[in-house]
C-alpha cells in the first residue's frame, strides 16, 4: 500500500472502538501540583492556566464525543491530583475521577485510562522522578492504589505514555521539566521506565486479575531514502530497533495489548556526516509534521509479531483550517482495516484530540481538536471534520 485513497470503502473489524483521546494536564486547568504547573509559573513553559476546563465540563465534552458517534474515550488521571503529597490520597479527586469514569460509561464510552501522561507531582519531580529506583516504585504504589479504588471502572489501563518522547524531551533535548541535557541520565530514565512499568503491571494484575494493561508506545514509521542502497536500510533496521523495538521488547512479558501513537514517518539518507532524515513529499499539518497514512500500515504490520491486540491510542493532526482532518482520520482508519485483513490484531483508534489542548510547549496553538474550543468562553464547537465518524459507521 503506497497511497491512501479518500474513496474506497472499508471495513474495520466487529466491536472496534472508535474514540478520542486526551490528557489530563492539557485539558483539565488547574493542576498545579505538579511539575509542569511550577515551571509554567515561571515563565519557562507557556501556562496552562485553565487549559479547556475539561475538569469542570467533562460531561459536555464527552455528550459531544457520544454524539459524533464515538464510542471509546482515553483520557488521563492526573497523579498530583489523586496523590498531592507522597503517600497522602486526596479523596475528593478519587471522587472526581469516579464520577468522570460513570458518566463515560452511561454515555456507553469504552474508558480506556493513562496513568502517566507525562507529568509527575511535584513531590516527586523534587526526588528526581524517574531518574532513580524511587519513581518506578512510587508510580506502582500509585497505580495500586488507582486500581484499588477505580479499578471496577476503567476498561483498558494505559500505564505510561510515549517512555521515549518523554525521557528524550525531558533529559536529553532540555525542553520539558526538569529541562536536562544529558544523554546518560536520559537513557537511565528509559530504562526505569520500563521498570516502572512492570511494577505498575504487576500491582494492577495483582487487584485485578482480569484487567487489560498496556502502554502507549510513540513509533515511527521509517523508510529507506534510497529503496536499494544499503546503508540506508541498515539505519531503518537501526533506528526501528533501537526507537520501536528495544522498549517493547524488554516488556513484552508484561502487555496485554500495545497501544500506538502514529505520527512521524521519515525516509533516512546515510551520508559520512551522519544518518539524514528525510521528510516525504506529502501534505504538512500546521506543526509541519509530514501526514503519511501508509506509515502506520507499515507500524502495524510490523508489530505483527508480537502477537497481541493493538489499538492506536493515539493519531492526530494540527490543522486549524480543518481542511485535511477528514481525509487523515479515513486514510489511516483504512490503514488500519488494510493492516487487520492481513492477520493484525485491531481492537480500535483513537484521534488526538477530542477538543483543542494545551500543547504542552507550543502552547495553546496547534489546534489538533476535533472540537474547536474557545479559549475566553469555554465555548465548544464542534468541527466539520467530525463527521467522518459517522460516515464510517454508515459505509
Ligand atoms: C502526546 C500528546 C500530544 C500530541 C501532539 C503526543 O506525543 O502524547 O500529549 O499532545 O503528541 O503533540
Amino acid at each position: 500500500m503506497d497511497q491512501a485513497s479518500n474513496d474506497t470503502k472499508f471495513k474495520l473489524p466487529e466491536g472496534f472502538l472508535l474514540g478520542a483521546a486526551s490528557a489530563a494536564h492539557q485539558v483539565e486547568g488547574n493542576n498545579f501540583n505538579n511539575d509542569w504547573w511550577h515551571y509554567e509559573q515561571q515563565d519557562r513553559l507557556p501556562k496552562s492556566g485553565k487549559a479547556t476546563d475539561h475538569y469542570n465540563r467533562y460531561e459536555e465534552d464527552f455528550l459531544l464525543a457520544k454524539n459524533m458517534g464515538l464510542n471509546t474515550m482515553r483520557i488521563s488521571i492526573e497523579w498530583s491530583r489523586i496523590e498531592p503529597i507522597e503517600n497522602k490520597w486526596d479523596a475528593t479527586a478519587i471522587e472526581h475521577y469516579r464520577k468522570v469514569l460513570l458518566k463515560m460509561k452511561e454515555l456507553g464510552l469504552t474508558r480506556i485510562v493513562t496513568l502517566h501522561h507525562f507529568t509527575l507531582p511535584m513531590w516527586l519531580a523534587d526526588k528526581g522522578g524517574f531518574e532513580n529506583s524511587h519513581g518506578a516504585a512510587a508510580f506502582a504504589r500509585f497505580a495500586w492504589f488507582v486500581a484499588s479504588n477505580l479499578g471496577q471502572e476503567v476498561d483498558y489501563w494505559v500505564t505510561i505514555n510515549e517512555p521515549e518522547v518523554y525521557a528524550g524531551l525531558s533529559y536529553n533535548h532540555g525542553k520539558w521539566p526538569p529541562f536536562k541535557k544529558n544523554l546518560w541520565t536520559m537513557i537511565r530514565v528509559f530504562h526505569n521506565l520500563m521498570h516502572a512499568h512492570r511494577s505498575a503491571f504487576k500491582s494492577i494484575r495483582e487487584v485485578l486479575p482480569g484487567a487489560m494493561i498496556g502502554l502507549a508506545k510513540n513509533n515511527v514509521d521509517y523508510e529507506a531514502y534510497r529503496k536499494g542502497n544499503f546503508f540506508d536500510n541498515l539505519l531503518v533496521k537501526l533506528f526501528k530497533y533501537f526507537g520501536n523495538e528495544y522498549f517493547l521488547n524488554r516488556i513484552k512479558d508484561h502487555l496485554d495489548f500495545i497501544g500506538l501513537n502514529y505520527y512521524f514517518s521519515h525516509t533516512l539518507k546515510f551520508t559520512w556526516r551522519g544518518p539524514r532524515k528525510m521528510n516525504h513529499e506529502v501534505p504538512k499539518s500546521d506543526m509541519g509534521w509530514a501526514t503519511y497514512p501508509p506509515g502506520l500500515y507499515h507500524l502495524l504490520l510490523d508489530l505483527k509479531k508480537y502477537n497481541k491486540p493493538v489499538i492506536v491510542t493515539e493519531n492526530g493532526i494540527a490543522n486549524a483550517r480543518d481542511d485535511m482532518r477528514q481525509d487523515f482520520i479515513r486514510q489511516h482508519l483504512e490503514s488500519m482495516a488494510r493492516a487487520a485483513t492481513e492477520g493484525v490484531d485491531v481492537k480500535g483508534y483513537c484521534y488526538w484530540s477530542l477538543t483543542d489542548t494545551y500543547e504542552w510547549h507550543d502552547g495553546f496553538n496547534p489546534k489538533f481538536g476535533l472540537v474547536e474550543v474557545n479559549l475566553e468562553t469555554m465555548e465548544r464547537k464542534v468541527r466539520g471534520s467530525a463527521d467522518i465518524f459517522k460516515q464510517i459507521k454508515n459505509q
